[in-house]
């Protein structure tokens, strides 16, 4: 091989590393295989104190390193397991660190909802980035403008072409279908979906009249005898999902379906979702499930390994990550 003008090494083609935290093994084992490059060699331990130490066993010096975190229950342990890691890894020299987090904790405190609160969504960002990454793949961030709480790259994948090529199989051929926002805020998100599904889309409003009064549900759209697909980016106590079944079924939907990126589902969640009248909840792999979860009869999870490992192949060869997106 000929070297460039600057002598031996700097033609060198760098190779990749997919490091894995305890968050999520699964998901990390598909994404290596669908990658056909195994797991890099390390130990995550605790000390009694349950203090994290890391241990990395093989070279990194010079490699394109993702580490696959996310910062899912137990959110501090797992984030603080990602920072850790990324410290050995620019200690050993990493070229590169991409902190792939599937699903990335505290992003619902993205801001002051009352005085002197925190926006710990941003504290977590510069956490992560004085750490040593130089990059983060993320999937449907809670709000899109966290990608600028970064002053690194940011690539946030999106679940919605996973979703609408699910109900295309659940329901081939169906027309009968309206895509449901669970309130305003989740307007794009649901959108996005109902327009790969050549859908319609309704909203539900949540409103509190006057304080002290119980919460009254609109639903702007029709729903009355249509299949009703509820979208949203994180389900974690099931409120907002089973209420906005409960309503939608009211009014008259003939069945009522769900598609979350981020199956958080703490507390009594499942038990709420196995009760409410949805006939599915499906969640990606973001976040491992529980057994709990596997028991569910009506909820599924769906693999996000294939996008992701997709996602990492075109960030280690530099090419467009947003054609994934299409
Ligand atoms: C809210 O803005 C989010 O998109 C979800 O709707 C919310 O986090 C769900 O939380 P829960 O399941 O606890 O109602």
């Amino acid at each position: 091989m000929e070297h460039g003008a600057f002598g031996p090494g700097l033609d060198r083609v760098y190779s990749m590393k997919i490091v894995a935290g305890n968050s999520n093994p699964l998901l990390a084992e598909s994404v290596s295989e669908q990658l056909g490059i195994p797991l890099a060699h390390g130990t995550i331990r605790r000390f009694s104190d349950m203090e994290v130490f890391v241990e990395i066993q093989e070279n990194v010096r010079g490699e394109d390193v993702f580490v696959i975190q996310s910062t899912s229950y137990p959110v501090n342990d797992n984030l603080m397991e990602l920072l850790v890691v990324i410290d050995a890894l620019r200690r050993g020299s990493a070229r590169r660190i991409t902190a792939v987090m599937p699903y990335f904790g505290y992003a619902r405190q993205d801001r002051k909802p009352a005085p002197r609160t925190p926006i710990s969504a941003k504290l977590v960002a510069n956490m992560i980035t004085a750490a040593g990454a130089d990059r983060v793949l993320t999937m449907d961030l809670h709000a899109g403008q966290i990608q600028g709480f970064f002053d690194i790259p940011v690539d946030n994948l999106y679940a919605a072409p996973i979703f609408a090529r699910d109900v295309k199989h659940r329901l081939p051929g169906e027309n009968n279908i309206t895509v449901v926002s669970p309130d305003v805020g989740g307007v794009v998100r649901a959108r996005a979906v109902a327009k790969r599904l050549d859908a319609d889309l309704a909203i539900i409003d949540k409103r509190r009249e006057r304080a002290g009064v119980s919460e009254v549900m609109n639903i702007i759209g029709d729903v009355e005898g249509r299949r009703c697909i509820l979208i949203d980016d994180i389900v974690d106590s099931g409120g907002t999902l089973c209420n906005a079944a409960v309503a939608l079924m009211k009014n008259g939907a003939q069945e009522v379906y769900a598609y979350i990126t981020h199956g958080v589902l703490s507390g009594g969640a499942v038990s709420r979702i196995v009760d409410s009248p949805l006939k599915k909840l499906i969640v990606t792999n973001s976040i491992a499930a529980t057994e709990a979860v596997k028991a569910a009869e009506n909820i599924e999870q769906l693999s996000i390994a294939p996008l992701l490992a997709e996602a990492i192949q075109r960030i280690s060869t530099e090419t467009s990550v947003s054609s994934l997106f299409d």
